[in-house]
């Protein structure tokens, strides 16, 4: 919807925005209605009940039930209605569908960094494929920043230490704004970027033109050795850490008696802070990782945790740690990029 080249209102371009859109129209209709209301009844009432003589006094009133329950109850009505469609498509934003094209995020002052799961990076640009639900898994370096995309009428916080997510699928193929809504420092304004919305071949044609670094699991796996970590946790149950196979999206019970839940913020923490939150009859001689491994590495570490579903799945990634190749077999990972 544009009016010559200023833009009054976001272009409409995932499946969430035109329910965004019309729950939105409804509030401002609805606000508009009762404003205009509100106002000719001011103006009417002006009219018609003003004082006619000098010394005219007004008439007394003592009560009106149905007029008070009329105007109680139809706003109540009313406000129940908003929130029963707002907390609707609330719940539909926040819950991904279960097939998802995950990309990672990393925001830092004043740039957004993007990872695909088969190894291609961007820097303020974003490249996806149309009618394909993609989950952004997003997280900061530094301070607070928001991901904002107008067209898909999506936005959340990127957090540092945490993970945050948001969800859209495109539903035409174009370039759209995305912006950093949460003001971070001097260049915050400058802290922009675009999405790329690509008809699947097209996008397809991208993938396969991108630098072949290997997928986010295999450097995983690369890091996973060079920091040594396969010395502790081994896939044999014969190491000091616990094993890492199938672990993902498990409950584990921890030495406090608490159990936790594997996922990615977890995996994070265990890195960063091992001695938080250790697994029922393990030692707490895990060294933090703290300052040895970025934001990205840890996001390698993570997929190459998620990777790992069986023994000889292990068997398979280790010696050929430099290639995607190595977690073909996954089957959660193919196609390539989802998860
Ligand atoms: Cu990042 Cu504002």
């Amino acid at each position: 919807m544009r009016s010559g080249t200023i833009p009054l209102f976001p272009e409409a371009a995932s499946t969430m925005a035109s329910r965004v859109d019309g729950l939105y129209f409804f509030l401002v209709g609805l606000t508009a209605f009762f404003t205009i209301l509100i106002a000719v009844l001011i103006a009417v009432f002006m009219v018609k009940y003003k004082r006619r003589t000098p010394n005219e006094i007004g008439a007394r009133i003592h009560g009106a039930m149905a007029l008070e329950i009329i105007w109680s109850v139809i706003p109540l009505l009313i406000c129940f209605g908003i929130f029963a469609w707002a907390t609707d498509i609330f719940l539909a934003m926040s819950r991904p569908p279960a097939e998802t094209m995950n990309v990672y995020v990393v925001g830092k002052q004043w740039m957004w960094k993007f990872q695909h799961l088969d190894g291609q990076r961007e820097i303020n640009e974003l490249h996806v494929p149309v009618g394909r639900p993609v989950k952004l898994i997003m997280t900061s370096e530094d301070v607070i920043h928001d991901v904002s995309v107008p067209a898909f009428r999506v936005k959340a916080d990127v957090i540092p230490g945490r993970y945050s997510h948001l969800w859209f699928e495109a539903t035409k193929a174009g370039e759209y704004h995305l912006f950093c809504a949460e003001y971070c420092g001097t260049r915050h304004s400058g802290m922009v970027g675009r999405v790329v919305v690509m008809e699947p071949d097209d996008y397809q044609a991208w993938l396969a033109g991108g630098v072949q670094e290997g997928s986010l699991a295999s450097s995983g796996g690369k890091l996973f050795q060079d920091l040594a970590c396969n010395t502790c946790h081994r896939p044999d149950a014969q190491g000091r850490g616990p094993v890492l196979q199938n672990l993902f999206g498990k409950q584990v019970s921890l030495e406090s008696g608490e159990t936790v839940v594997v996922d990615e913020a977890y995996i994070r923490e265990s890195i960063l802070m091992p001695r938080t939150k250790v697994t029922a009859g393990f030692q707490p001689i895990m060294p933090t990782f703290q300052g040895l491994v970025s934001e990205e590495g840890l996001l390698e570490l993570i997929e190459y945790v998620k990777s790992l579903k069986t023994d000889s799945q292990v068997q398979a990634v280790r010696p050929n740690t430099g290639g995607p190749a190595a977690n073909e077999n996954t089957p959660a990972q193919t196609p390539p990029s989802r998860n």
